[in-house]
């Protein structure tokens, strides 16, 4: 499950695939940003133990997804070069409150949702390229559906992972998380739904 307040358009996944590359150096940049996010957690939060192993085994994992990306980018011919970012996680981070437990409760959630809006873009993105065909291996866009087929479930993974570190990492009632998780899912739909849309993204 996740949590996300409302889907993306069926037809993203086919619009994704008109402009790949862009999609898939936006992608490189979101896995990047995904390690940074989860190694900033061990350094911003020392005093609290339960978030050093999983934020260091994410980090790795994010890594290993952004060579794997960049791996494709080039077999594609192309490179991995700077872009200007997205404004979406900046956007939908916004929403943290200041104060601590608080912050730290609305930081990992938000990271929980990024997590499963990613997730539900790979799904589409590999149900586009499966009608299409490319789940026969041969096919020219078979190495594109064997990525996103398999980082989807890790991004589900990591959906979770967010949200079982908010109900281990700070004290609060289960229907009090649950509330403040559909606040913040909201707020991420507004965000999705303003995002500008001049240029392909993993998150407009
Ligand atoms: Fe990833
Ligand atoms: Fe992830």
């Amino acid at each position: 499950m996740l949590h996300l307040a409302a889907g993306t358009d069926e037809g993203w996944g086919h619009w994704a695939l008109e402009h790949m590359d862009a999609i898939l150096l936006d992608h490189a940049h979101c896995e990047k940003k995904a390690a940074s996010t989860a190694l900033s957690m061990i350094f911003r939060y020392p005093g609290c133990p339960q978030l050093m192993m999983p934020m260091s085994a994410l980090a790795r994992e994010e890594l290993e997804h952004f060579e794997l990306v960049v791996g494709l980018i080039r077999r594609r011919g192309g490179e991995f070069v700077r872009q200007e970012p997205s404004p979406y996680a900046a956007r939908l981070m916004a929403a943290s409150r200041k104060h601590e437990p608080d912050r730290l409760l609305d930081i990992l959630l938000c990271c929980s949702l990024i997590e499963a809006r990613s997730c539900e873009r790979m799904q589409l993105i590999a149900g586009a390229l499966a009608e299409r065909g490319a789940e026969a291996p041969g096919h020219d866009m078979h190495e594109l559906f064997e990525l996103y087929d398999g980082l989807l479930v890790s991004e589900a993974r990591h959906h979770a992972t967010y949200v079982e570190l908010a109900r281990g990492c700070v004290e609060i009632e289960e229907a009090a998380l649950q509330q403040r998780l559909a606040e913040l899912a909201a707020h991420e739909a507004t965000v999705l739904e303003a995002a500008p849309r001049d240029q392909p993204r993993m998150h407009n």
